[in-house]
């Protein structure tokens, strides 16, 4: 096996001038060198992206953000390639650079996307949705009007293990197979189908035990395309690992939004209208979704669990000189900027109504007689009980007493706050009449085979990355049939192997492919049914069910297990039925599901120095009916984590000159055992009215809800100060600005000329 290494771009707006790869050529062990020209020769220069753009594999005219791939060095081993690298003379003409929206459409601002035919300016998309007429008419008629202004800032997934790649082309069979972290094997499989003109039956794309999705691992990587076209040009296999500079610099960076809201309110609280705006810093290429196709993924959740009878929305994206941002990390692309963004609204909105910020929910909540309630912005949400769990919250945390305690601590100089947020939020895409991933309909699908000795195997199309799909996968089928799920071998990730699916994200696995694993178990018992009553010697009608067993109905003794079934598939099926036990099933959700929750977190500010602690954190999440309540746990405890990481300590940002700072892992930080709160959870179940056992998607629910519930309670300890707004992470210098003499504390990037 070879190995590849990335030389990447120092500066983050440059033109290409030259480019001599000839003393990296000499490197003994070196064997191939691929640059921006040998790509274009192959047609592989650029790439599409998810959302109809273009993005370089290799820069062949110029640089657009810092640590862009330059070239692409294979050689015997990756210290060679790294050393070899570094012998690559590239000369640079360096332009001005663009760090945010506002640079972007200043007045003079260079055009960064000079390669798109017909791009007169740094703009990639305007949007809008809504009724503007009836919103501004709300508006007139409004007591009172609300605002906040802030930005959610750049994130990064940070999965322990990096992206990574094996190539291998095989020229004697023409097959090549394609080791790769990806959370979407099968849509690449595709991808690389119709790019290289080669059928589907001549690439195999096999998705191993990944270490951590979260969004990153939906991309296509430039590093990803050079070795597999190193490996098809050379014969060999070529593996390329990314290292952790590599992916914090250059990898799949989420949010960095500008947000504007108002929300139209009666003197009594009730919301009469909301109008929004996003301002989105996309970076040098467009990937992350096209509103205009993907509606879930631009901020037409942003009403959340509250009834707006009419709103307005405005986005506006833009090109910059930074790595391509706005992936779905642990979202649906930009459904956890809009309901961070809601409930920080919401809390502010309470403040300026001198409202408790639970009680102005309360009234403003979609209540459950509302369902199913059409939001203003076109979503159909179908279920849930919101009030059920704000209470919960409540008398959990002991919200009535910790008031109290919190007005007598301020008259001893101590700082405690309480922050709420609670929402819903559309997961599980499809439906295929509304979504798809470059055409392709989004669906997801299941194939069950059950063995004559009754033990299963079930293929799926989504792509676990370490949310147990194994366990609770298996835990359906044996639901569904009473085969024990220690008899299920659960297979994903490996488009030989499994059905087409659309992958693993936006907590879409159990609503879609969940989904179809309850349907093949259902069509395996209808068939199993057959065979009891061809073994019980009486008509189908006479037979009944109970887990894992057929009976007569009139004689309950008289029965056969699913395993005699399985048997007789094979071994004694009736007359003219088709041998076998196995079958498949293509779901496509009518509606996504949509899971909620109410987080609510106090905390205690030291005022010397604007240091929070986490005193409790009570989380109450509804995902419909649970299959595996350990499991959901988990995804909680991994979700508020993340949530605590981007509100506390999480900061990556770029200098003017388009540096990226914090891209290592002593400054962009993770939390561990140490820092990470304690997490009181409780449940509340309404099932999803759809899905066939009622389940909604739980992965993404804390990671999209919990950033606004811990900036809130930041807030709440010092509001009596004035303080509107801290623009994440709080870091304890922001806070401790906050408490001295600033009401908003921005986090907006550095302007030209602010150092
Ligand atoms: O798509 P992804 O697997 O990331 O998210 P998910 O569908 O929300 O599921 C995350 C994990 O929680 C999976 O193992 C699910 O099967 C499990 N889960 C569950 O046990 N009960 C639910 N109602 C939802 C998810």
């Amino acid at each position: 096996m070879l190995h590849g290494e990335l030389l990447r771009s120092p500066l983050a707006h440059a033109r290409l001038i030259s480019l001599d790869y000839s003393r990296a050529w000499m490197v003994p062990g070196v064997h191939l060198v691929i640059t921006g020209d040998f790509a274009a020769q192959h047609n592989l220069a650029w790439m599409p992206t998810l959302s109809y753009d273009t993005q370089a594999v290799l820069v062949t005219d110029k640089v657009r953000f810092q640590g862009q791939e330059v070239a692409f060095v294979v050689a015997d081993d990756p210290y060679i390639a790294k050393d070899a690298c570094e012998l690559i003379d590239v000369e640079y003409e360096p332009l001005p650079v663009i760090v945010n929206p506002m640079q972007a459409v200043a007045p003079g601002a260079p055009l960064i996307r000079d390669d798109k035919e017909g791009q007169k300016d740094n703009i990639c998309y305007t949007w809008n949705v809504g009724d503007k007429e009836g919103t501004d008419r709300a508006f007139a008629k409004a007591d009172k009007i609300s605002k906040l202004d802030l930005f959610y800032p750049r994130s990064n997934p940070c999965p322990i293990e990096c992206c990574g790649c094996i190539g291998d082309y095989k020229p004697e069979t023409e097959k090549l197979t394609i080791y790769l972290t990806t959370q979407a094997p099968h849509i690449i499989r595709t991808a690389v189908a119709i790019v290289a003109e080669l059928p589907e039956h001549k690439i195999r794309v096999i998705s191993p035990d990944l270490g951590g999705g979260f969004g990153n691992k939906v991309p296509v990587y430039p590093g990803y395309v050079c070795a597999v076209l190193a490996s098809v040009v050379i014969g060999r296999p070529v593996k390329w690992i990314e290292d952790n500079t590599g992916n914090l610099i250059s990898t799949g960076f989420a949010r960095d939004m500008y947000l504007h809201g108002e929300l139209a309110l009666t003197n009594e609280g009730k919301i009469i209208g909301a109008r929004y705006h996003a301002d989105t810093d996309n970076g040098g290429f467009f990937s992350d979704a096209q509103p205009t196709k993907f509606k879930i993924g631009l901020y037409h959740s942003v009403t959340g669990a509250y009834d707006i009878p009419v709103g307005y929305l405005t986005a506006q994206g833009h090109y910059t000189n930074k790595a391509p941002g706005g992936v779905a990390y642990r979202c649906s692309f930009r459904i956890t900027e809009a309901l961070f963004f809601q409930e920080r609204l919401i809390q502010n909105a309470a403040y300026d109504m001198g409202m408790d910020p639970t009680e102005f929910r309360r009234l403003n909540f979609v209540k459950p007689d509302m369902f199913p309630y059409r939001t203003c912005f076109g979503f159909l949400m179908d279920s849930g009980d919101y009030e059920a769990a704000l209470d919960i919250a409540m008398e959990q945390i002991g919200y009535h007493a910790f008031l109290k305690e919190k007005e007598s601590a301020r008259n001893s100089g101590r700082l405690l706050g309480l922050g709420t947020s609670c929402f819903t939020e559309p997961v599980g895409a499809g439906n295929s009449r509304e979504y798809d991933i470059i055409g392709i309909k989004m669906f997801d699908s299941a194939e069950l085979r059950v063995h004559p000795t009754g033990k299963a195997v079930l293929k799926i199309g989504s792509k676990t990355q370490g949310q147990g799909h194994e366990t609770t996968f298996a835990q359906i089928v044996a639901h569904e049939t009473g085969i024990p799920a220690r008899d299920i071998l659960v297979q994903h990730g490996d488009t030989d192997n499994t059905p087409f699916g659309m992958g693993t994200y936006a907590s879409r696995s159990t609503p879609t492919a969940g989904a179809a694993t309850a349907m093949v178990s259902r069509k395996i018992r209808a068939k199993a049914k057959k065979l009891a009553a061809h073994l019980l010697e009486v008509s189908e009608e006479d037979i009944e069910w109970e887990l894992g067993r057929f009976y007569v109905g009139s004689a309950p003794d008289r029965g056969v297990s699913i395993q005699q079934c399985a048997m007789a598939a094979y071994t004694n099926m009736p007359d003219g039925m088709e041998p076998g036990l196995e079958n498949n099933a293509y779901y496509d959700p009518p509606n996504m599901t949509w899971p909620s929750a109410t987080y609510m977190i106090a905390v205690e500010i030291d005022p010397e120095t604007g240091v929070w602690d986490v005193l409790r954190l009570v989380a109450v999440d509804d995902c419909g009916v649970r299959i595996n309540p350990m499991i959901v746990e988990g995804q909680i405890h991994g979700g508020m984590i993340e949530a605590y990481a981007m509100s506390n300590m999480q900061f990556i940002t770029y200098d003017k000159d388009g540096n990226c700072i914090g891209a290592n892992y002593m400054d962009y930080l993770l939390p561990t055992a140490w820092e990470a709160p304690h997490m009181e959870t409780f449940e509340v179940v309404t099932p999803s009215p759809h899905h066939p056992i009622g389940c909604k998607g739980i992965g993404e629910s804390c990671a999209v809800g919990g950033p606004a519930a811990f900036v809130n309670a930041v807030i709440d300890a010092i509001e009596h100060l004035g303080v509107r707004n801290i623009d994440m992470p709080c870091l304890s210098g922001r806070v401790w600005e906050a408490i001295h003499y600033r009401k908003d504390v921005s986090g907006y990037p550095p302007l030209p000329g602010q150092d």
